[in-house]
């Protein structure tokens, strides 16, 4: 099912901070709407931020009121600057907005051209998602046996992407082929993207799924219980993946336990200008780690320290499956020269 639609101006999505417990569908009318969707996390995961952001210039194209082909290219690096600043570590946001603004900067047409060809555009990154997910299931399917139990951290499902998912799509992919899958979901704190979307998208799937909390990752493990581990990514730099906060933890634990661990993202999450130090770690707000829901957990007033994603070495990475073939770590040290 696609996770975004573009309709004569509109967008609909599902609002992801609302499930699993109601089904409520976002509609998305101008760029702050979709400023403050990416925000709180409506919209969310590497590949959707990546789509939602093309999605969300196209919308300033169409509410444009310029007159030239000038004026709507700087209505359109408006919306491009406040869609960037909405969260600052996945870079398929930051890739998003770049793709449709250089298209509408190298054509030269009417006004008419220019909004036409900015939301076929972003249309087009969604397509090209759908396809790199199933592409990324394939390949990364035959990494997975008949029998296995995987790990996973956060959702790097359909929810996250377009259409099908990215880490949720190699399992996809391999229940389809008729290997039998277990999936064990972490919960993810603070926002719980695990226990509420990764779980909820198996669950309607039919994919046995068993919910765990983060602190019992290396129980399970050292009780033999997992045999892969398959987390998404937001930026894959040199040096490191950055995913969701808690995925180095997960990481390292497999590491102790000879248990191999992958990485699945699209090629549009590749950022190999940049080593893990340059990259800015959204921190976000405190009431995340004091509250569960409504409920304060913790005493009024308390230092928090909130970092929404980690960066886990490539040391500890068995394998990077993308939309063309599985990186392993004789490949690793080309990504330093910007290469892949
Ligand atoms: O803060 P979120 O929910 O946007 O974080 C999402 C993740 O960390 C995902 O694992 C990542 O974006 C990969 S999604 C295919």
């Amino acid at each position: 099912m696609r996770m975004i639609n573009w309709k004569d101006g509109t967008i609909t999505t599902p609002d992801q901070t609302k499930l699993p417990l109601q089904e409520v569908t976002l509609e998305i009318k101008t760029v702050e709407q979709m400023a403050e969707a990416i925000k709180t996390l409506r919209i969310r995961g590497a590949p959707l931020l990546g789509a939602a952001a093309g999605f969300g210039v196209a919308i300033a194209a169409y509410n444009s009121k310029a007159n030239t082909p000038t004026q709507l290219i700087a209505d359109l690096e408006a919306a491009g600057t406040l869609i960037k600043n909405q969260r600052p570590t996945a870079v398929n946001l930051f890739w998003g907005v770049d793709r449709v603004l250089n298209k509408a900067k190298s054509l030269k047409g009417t006004i008419e051209e220019l909004r036409n060809a900015v939301i076929l555009e972003a249309q087009l990154i969604a397509d090209e998602d759908v396809a790199q997910n199933h592409a990324i299931g394939k390949i990364g399917s035959v990494l997975i046996a008949d029998g296995d139990t995987i790990l996973t951290h956060c959702n790097a499902g359909e929810l996250a992407t377009v259409e099908y998912g990215t880490a949720l799509g190699v399992i996809r992919a391999a229940s389809e082929a008729g290997k039998k899958i277990n999936v064990i979901a972490n919960e993810t704190r603070p926002l719980l993207q695990g226990a509420r979307l990764t779980t909820y998208e198996l669950k309607r799937d039919g994919i046995p799924v068993t919910l765990i909390t983060d602190n019992m990752t290396a129980h399970v493990m050292s009780k033999g219980l997992v045999d892969k581990v398959i987390v998404g990514a937001d930026r894959i730099v040199q040096n490191a993946v950055f995913n969701k906060i808690g995925t180095y933890g997960v990481a390292v634990l497999a590491h102790e336990h000879n248990i191999p661990f992958y990485v699945a993202a699209p090629k549009s999450t590749f950022d190999l200008t940049s080593k893990a130090d340059d990259i800015l770690i959204e921190e976000r707000n405190p009431q995340e780690v004091t509250h569960i829901g409504c409920q304060q957990t913790a005493p009024e007033g308390i230092n928090v320290y909130n970092p929404a994603f980690d960066a886990t070495p490539l040391k500890y990475v068995s394998g990077i499956i993308c939309e063309t073939q599985i990186y392993y770590p004789p490949d690793y040290p080309t990504f330093r020269q910007g290469k892949i």
